[in-house]
């Protein structure tokens, strides 16, 4: 592969124009922890029976927060396999957290709340609904960032902070990051295959549908809208009519703007029962989904694919990442699959699919950047300024990747290509196929101070450059 021809690629120092952009519908505020001596601190306080009890419970993966206990076997558990955790905690539980905790940062989270400012440090206008916006969560937000209300038929911006509700709570979140290579002692001590993080979510609850705005004159005002904050839903006696109006809703979008790409980014949800409808409700209203390797193979698995979901857990690489990001798209119904995973991400896109598959690919390219650069500094959002400046090229395990799925590929045709045109297309990334396309980029890797919100901002830059 001449890898020179990446190399060009991420030389990129220009941002491409950027699409216009509605985020709704989940903001919250993270409570960054980095590192474990926190955790690690608090645990050496616990008898030797808590501990083992802890160690014990580490091996299965929870659903959900209800004790300090269990706090600590969830921290295990994402530390030991490296794999990234969110979960929902008790109200008692979120007290004794911030008794022992100190975030050593505190900043805007939520797909809704990090899309909006890192969109914004590129675009001057970004637009936002948010179920959720106190006077603190408001404050979070980049004061460029419009909040919408309509006068007569024309669409008006407000800063968060003119729009926030006083009455609304404040959704905050504990996000505990750790490196490669940290330790954890509870009675033995573990250590982390891969930098991640736990996700510890706060009680406090929103409905993800737009209120008291004009459904259309956001359309109007958007190219793409990226949806999410679905996590929240619960197989309640309401759950039936919120997804009625927000497949309504997202219909309302569409209609008002036919070339509106809608987008779920994609946070698996704690009731697996409740995540089962909205894919099939909200999943099949969009036009895309953002999701990650690990997601994918629960989605699959929910959606009853479950030969796909298999393979990638047999041997997880881009093409069975790929084949499962097919499936999907047949099974949903969607014209883009955007998959993120580590050292490279890759789109599956239905034909006659209405952006150039290259274009896609620069998009990837640059969100790539934005994304690693994110993760390098730890930050909340990356600079235009910071982006111009990048230094980074593309990963090994990013061509890899590639040539794994240009390998399998190649074994699925009937007639096999020459080595010539084979090496073409592990140059482009860009593969034709029968009805879709399938497009693959090597990204950076590097050592993240933070993991939180890389998805979200890999989802919004990509699909905002594609659309530009
Ligand atoms: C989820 C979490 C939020 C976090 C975000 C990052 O929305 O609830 O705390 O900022 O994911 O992707």
């Amino acid at each position: 592969m001449n890898v020179k021809a990446w190399s060009d690629r991420f030389a990129l120092r220009k941002a491409p124009k950027l699409a216009k952009v509605l985020t709704a519908f989940n903001a919250n505020v993270d409570a960054m922890v980095f590192g474990l001596h926190q955790p690690a601190k608090a645990l050496a306080l616990l008898s030797q029976a808590e501990l083992a009890e802890i160690e014990k419970k580490c091996d299965s993966e929870l659903r959900e927060i209800k004790s300090q206990s269990d706090f600590f076997s969830a921290l295990l558990h994402s530390v030991k396999t490296g794999k990234a955790m969110h979960l929902h905690a008790s109200q008692g539980v979120f007290d004794w957290m911030g008794s022992v905790f100190t975030a050593d940062e505190t900043r805007i989270g939520g797909q809704a709340g990090i899309m909006a400012n890192q969109l914004s440090a590129f675009h001057d206008f970004v637009l936002t609904y948010s179920s959720l916006l106190s006077p603190l969560q408001a404050s979070f937000f980049d004061q460029k960032v419009c909040f919408p209300s309509t006068s007569g038929k024309k669409l008006v911006c407000h800063p968060a902070k003119k729009v926030a509700r006083k009455g609304d709570a404040t959704k905050v979140n504990w996000i505990f990051e750790f490196k490669t290579g940290e330790k954890l002692k509870a009675k033995s001590e573990f250590h982390s295959p891969r930098a991640n993080r736990l996700i510890v979510s706060s009680p406090a609850h929103y409905t993800p549908v737009f209120e008291n705005v004009d459904v259309k004159q956001l359309a109007k005002n958007a190219d793409v809208a990226m949806l999410s904050g679905f996590q929240q839903l619960h197989l309640d006696k309401n759950l039936g009519a919120t997804l009625k109006k927000i497949s309504s809703q997202i219909a309302e979008l569409k209609k008002a703007n036919p070339k509106i790409a809608v987008h779920w980014e994609f946070v698996p949800m704690e009731d697996k029962k409740a995540e089962k409808l909205v894919l099939s409700s909200v999943g099949k209203a969009v036009d895309s989904m953002g999701i990650n390797e690990v997601e994918i193979v629960d989605v699959l698995k929910a959606l009853g694919a479950k030969k796909e979901a298999d393979k990638i857990g047999k041997l997880e690489n881009s093409y069975s990442l790929y084949l499962g990001a097919r499936r999907l798209s047949e099974l949903l119904k969607l014209e883009r699959v955007h998959v993120h995973s580590f050292g490279f991400q890759l789109a599956v896109l239905r034909k006659p699919y209405v952006v150039a598959p290259d274009k896609v690919r620069d998009a990837l390219v640059f969100s790539s950047i934005i994304a690693a650069l994110k993760a390098l500094k730890g930050s909340a959002f990356v600079s235009r300024k910071e982006f111009e400046a990048h230094a980074l090229v593309p990963s090994e395990t990013g061509f890899n990747q590639i040539r794994a799925l240009e390998g399998g590929l190649d074994e699925e045709r009937v007639k096999r290509f020459s080595s010539m045109t084979r090496r073409a297309l592990l140059e482009s990334g860009i593969f034709e196929l029968n009805d879709h396309y399938v497009v693959i980029v090597p990204s950076p890797i590097v050592q993240p101070k933070s993991t939180v919100g890389l998805g979200d901002v890999i989802s919004s830059m990509a699909l905002a450059a594609e659309r530009g």
